[in-house]
């Protein structure tokens, strides 16, 4: 089967493909985007080489395919029983927006793997970690998801709006992350809006946030930390003091984003309730307007369109 554009479709990406007018039409179209991972420098590209910050976003990359899978299957699982032709349609694009999230970040991750550096470290811990996950009951799953969900829709705005991140890093590698940032937060109500349509609890929301905390983001330091270590000069203190306070410091690129973690447990929480849609109208001008950045590699642009 081939998308639109005469790619090869596989896997997830067939299931969504009939549904991309849908998507579209609500806010979630599934960008089939495909970036020339091998073009410019992979190795340290972000935040003026520093290897300790870079080693967070190979574990990023690292995590991703394994766990956009996890974040899709979780929603899927009570996709038949979603009445709402909407939320329909938009669980459709969320589906489609991870699952070429995860094809994309496997490419990369296959270059970073060429270049030698260690992101299967990362790929094989996440892989464990979300196996302990899939043991849980579906609901707890998708409780899982939608607390992920908020950390990367968090985390998607720094990608977005982080002043030192975008004058210290190449261009060419920003791309990915610059498109999966803007679908981060296009569909960061979806998996919420499911979890609520079945009647999802906020007890069930703070295990959900718990299990996480304790099983998820334990493995993305320890994976960090291993992936650092194989890569770092150890006697290049300085250098790594800077990296930490890039990600920890006042005003670091991380820190924002642990701050704002604590909301997803407020009675009211809804991942609306924090209004980012003029940063994402901003940005898809920006990336794939009519002089968009993204425009070569945005492979389905007219079939979204039509
Ligand atoms: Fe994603
Ligand atoms: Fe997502």
């Amino acid at each position: 089967m081939f998308n639109p554009m005469g790619f090869p479709v596989k896997r997830e990406e067939r299931f969504e493909m009939s549904a991309i007018p849908d998507s579209a039409s609500v806010g979630v179209p599934p960008r089939n985007m495909v970036f020339d991972h091998e073009a410019g420098e992979k190795r340290l590209p972000f935040f003026d080489g520093n290897v300790l910050t870079n080693m967070m976003f190979v574990v990023f990359s690292g995590v991703f395919p394994d766990g956009e899978r996890f974040f899709l299957d979780s929603v899927r699982a009570f996709r038949a029983g979603i009445e709402d032709p909407t939320l329909k349609a938009r669980v459709s694009g969320f589906i489609g927006q991870e699952a070429l999230h995860s094809r994309e970040h496997e490419r990369l991750n296959k270059v970073f793997t060429e270049r030698g550096i260690t992101v299967g470290v990362a790929e094989r811990m996440i892989g464990g970690a979300l196996a302990v996950l899939r043991r849980m009951p579906k609901r707890q799953q998708l409780a899982a998801t939608i607390f992920m969900e908020h950390f990367t829709a968090v985390l998607a705005e720094q990608w977005l709006t982080d002043k030192r991140f975008h004058a210290t890093t190449e261009p060419e590698a920003m791309k990915l992350w610059l498109w999966h940032a803007v679908e981060e937060l296009e569909h960061k109500s979806v998996a919420y809006d499911v979890f609520d349509a079945i009647g999802g609890t906020r007890a069930e929301r703070a295990e959900g946030a718990a299990v996480v905390m304790t099983v998820v983001i334990p493995t993305l330091f320890a994976a960090w930390a291993i992936v650092f270590a194989r890569e770092a000069r150890i006697g290049d203190l300085r250098g790594h003091l800077h990296g930490l306070g890039i990600l920890f410091g006042r005003g670091g690129f991380l820190t924002g984003v642990f701050r704002r973690l604590p909301s997803f447990l407020r009675r009211r929480f809804h991942p609306n309730d924090h209004d980012t849609t003029a940063l994402e109208a901003a940005w898809r001008e920006k990336l794939f307007g009519d002089a968009g950045l993204l425009n070569d590699e945005f492979r389905n642009k007219a079939a979204l369109a039509a």
